[in-house]
């Protein structure tokens, strides 16, 4: 049997982070220039249920047995079979490649698995729909940090800007003209699950404060929908720089974050703010298209590790 293949992209919060686990709005939007591949090759020769795991992006090699049933790996494979009705995998290894950098609020922890549910469950002659992969990426997403809202697993499945907000159905969005974004990295990786952990710890504290910032930040999603749906650059610029003061205010930015948003915003974008879950991480910044290479080239003089540039266009939206 020749390899089989699935794919996923990565993913970039324009806005509402963390605010949306508290049940505010917030905007994803994929980003296929940054990508997961997992590509299954069967093993004929060897006892039904071996299978082999290479993951190039965290250099792990092993056998599926010999991972934790928690391990993400293992368990997006357990949760594939058990939607198939399936006991066994057919022998086979698992190749699994990544170019998103991990701790990147980028998406990589929800990227693998769909990725992975989309190889193996096509692998068995079975491939699961949409609906199905993005229900076993959120039970990843959850064993990553314990309340993930699904935002990144409900974006990176279906590969479409979205307008998220939990329990709600999903939102496409429709983004008239051609945005180019620049995610630029800190080169200090964040955690989510540090992160969404301090946040909630300090709400317990203080919830009046906490609740205030969270419904400013689902207010700033709502006017961000208009923007984009209008082609308004200068306000979506504007919408980014509030949401970001909101998240310094909930203390998941850092010195280089802001460094790094203070020199897109002084280069001529229209805005940039951090984007995830932060401590580190990324920062997205919305800028003109003649303003690509000067931006780009004073991120990286003050410090950034690597820049992405990314489009959103109708092209990803139906
Ligand atoms: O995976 P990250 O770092 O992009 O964070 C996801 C967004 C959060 O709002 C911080 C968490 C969540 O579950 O929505």
């Amino acid at each position: 049997m020749s390899a089989i293949s699935g794919s996923a992209p990565g993913k970039v919060i324009l806005c509402g982070e963390h605010a949306v686990v508290y049940g505010q709005p917030a905007i994803a939007l994929p980003v296929f220039d940054i990508q997961t591949r997992c590509v299954v090759l069967a093993r004929p020769g060897d006892p039904k249920g071996t299978v082999l795991i290479n993951d190039h992006a965290i250099d792990l090699k092993s056998d599926l047995a010999s991972l934790s049933p928690d391990h993400p790996i293992r368990k997006t494979i357990t949760l594939v079979l058990a939607a198939l009705s399936m006991e066994h995998m057919p022998a086979c290894e698992i190749q699994i490649y990544s170019s998103i950098p991990i701790g990147g609020g980028l998406g990589s922890s929800a990227s693998v698995p769909v990725a992975l549910c989309r190889a193996v469950s096509a692998f068995t002659g079975h491939p699961l729909d949409d609906d199905a992969v993005n229900e076993i990426a959120f039970e990843i997403e959850r064993l990553h940090h314990k309340t993930p809202s699904g935002i990144d697993n409900s974006v990176i499945t279906y590969g479409r800007p979205v307008f998220f907000t939990k329990n709600h159905p999903l939102e496409w969005l429709e983004v008239p003209t051609e945005l180019l974004f620049l995610i630029a990295n800190s080169g200090i990786k964040g955690s989510t699950a540090k992160a969404v952990l301090q946040i909630k710890e300090n709400w317990l504290t203080d919830p009046v404060r906490y609740e205030s910032i969270f419904s400013d930040i689902g207010a700033i999603s709502i006017a961000m929908r208009e923007s984009l749906r209008s082609g308004n650059h200068s306000e979506i610029g504007k919408l980014m720089v509030a949401n970001h003061h909101l998240l310094q205010k909930l203390n998941v930015s850092t010195d280089k974050l802001d460094t790094l948003i203070e020199t897109a915003n002084q280069a001529g974008a229209y805005g940039a703010k951090m984007s995830g879950g932060g401590l580190g991480g990324n920062i997205i910044a919305f800028i003109p298209q003649d303003k690509e290479e000067t931006i780009t080239q004073e991120l990286i003089t003050v410090g950034a590790k690597n820049v992405i540039v990314t489009r959103l266009s109708t092209r990803e939206v139906n």
